[in-house]
């Protein structure tokens, strides 16, 4: 058997921030694929009927609640974190040195690059020794430090190439017991969903996705990759991104 995900065996997925725009999209297309034998669909709120063959309570800043859904789930194939933060009460995203705030900050760090590596931390090691494994956490392209521009969204950033180079670090230490194993940060794109509802102002019209489309996206790009692929930055498209 072969799925479009690259696996010659039927897989069993999490999907973490299933709650979220492009999280729930992801659950909704690997429910779809017939390579897929069970998806596992977690968020910290409770989740309409139907998203994912199970549902677990998981917030990504409370390590208990990552740890009691890992040791619930046991194998799985495929890990995909989608859950993330550019603004909410008290964070808006900076424009200027000037309204650097240090609690909105740390905020950004916890949700954006912490909670994901405490997943890895507890997921990782349920991936099978031998064969395809993958493991990816939406990242975003303005994580990119050699691809910044623009300058702003010091905290969403900062926590983005935060969130890199921990996937690259894990990378380097799951390829000793996982050599098949893929890690992958992944932009999605520009997508129609509450966090970049407030930005998309200056987006044309065909810069937009759908989450679905992202989640399609996505997905196919996951299916193209292998272990040389692993610890890498990659967009929608398929392109790697630097650093
Ligand atoms: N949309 C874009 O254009 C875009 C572009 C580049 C990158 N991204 C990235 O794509 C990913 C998905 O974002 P999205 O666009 O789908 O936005 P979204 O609809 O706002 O989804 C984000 C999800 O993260 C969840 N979340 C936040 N903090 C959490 C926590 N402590 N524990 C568990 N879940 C938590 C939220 O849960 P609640 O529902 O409970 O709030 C929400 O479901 C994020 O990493 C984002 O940075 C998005």
């Amino acid at each position: 058997m072969s799925t479009s995900l690259g696996f010659d065996r039927p897989i069993r997925a999490v999907v973490i921030g299933a709650g979220g725009g492009i999280g729930a999209a992801l659950v909704q297309r690997l429910m779809a694929d017939p390579g897929v034998a069970h998806v596992s669909a977690c968020a910290r709120q409770p989740l309409a009927s139907g998203i994912g063959h199970a549902q677990h309570a998981l917030d990504i800043t409370d390590e208990p609640s990552i740890a009691a859904v890992a040791s619930t789930v046991g194998a799985v194939d495929l890990v995909l974190v989608a859950t993330g933060l550019l603004h909410g009460p008290g964070i808006q995203p900076e424009k200027t040195w000037r309204s650097i705030d240090p609690t909105a900050l740390m905020e950004l760090y916890r949700v954006n690059a912490v909670g994901p590596m405490l997943v890895a931390k507890h997921f990782l090691p349920l991936l099978p020794r031998q064969g395809r494994s993958l493991f990816a956490a939406i990242s975003a392209k303005v994580g990119s430090i050699e691809d910044n521009r623009l300058g702003g969204w010091y905290g969403y950033r900062a926590a983005k190439a935060a969130l890199n180079q921990l996937l690259k670090t894990a990378a380097i230490e799951l390829v000793r017991t996982r050599p098949d194993a893929v890690v992958a940060a992944l932009h999605p794109g520009t997508v129609t969903t509450r966090l970049s509802e407030p930005f998309r102002g200056g987006v044309s019209a065909e810069s937009l996705v759908t989450p679905d489309i992202s989640a399609n996206n996505l997905l196919t790009v996951l299916g193209q990759l292998g272990p040389a692929d692993s610890g890498g930055l990659f967009a929608w498209s398929g392109q790697r991104l630097p650093y």
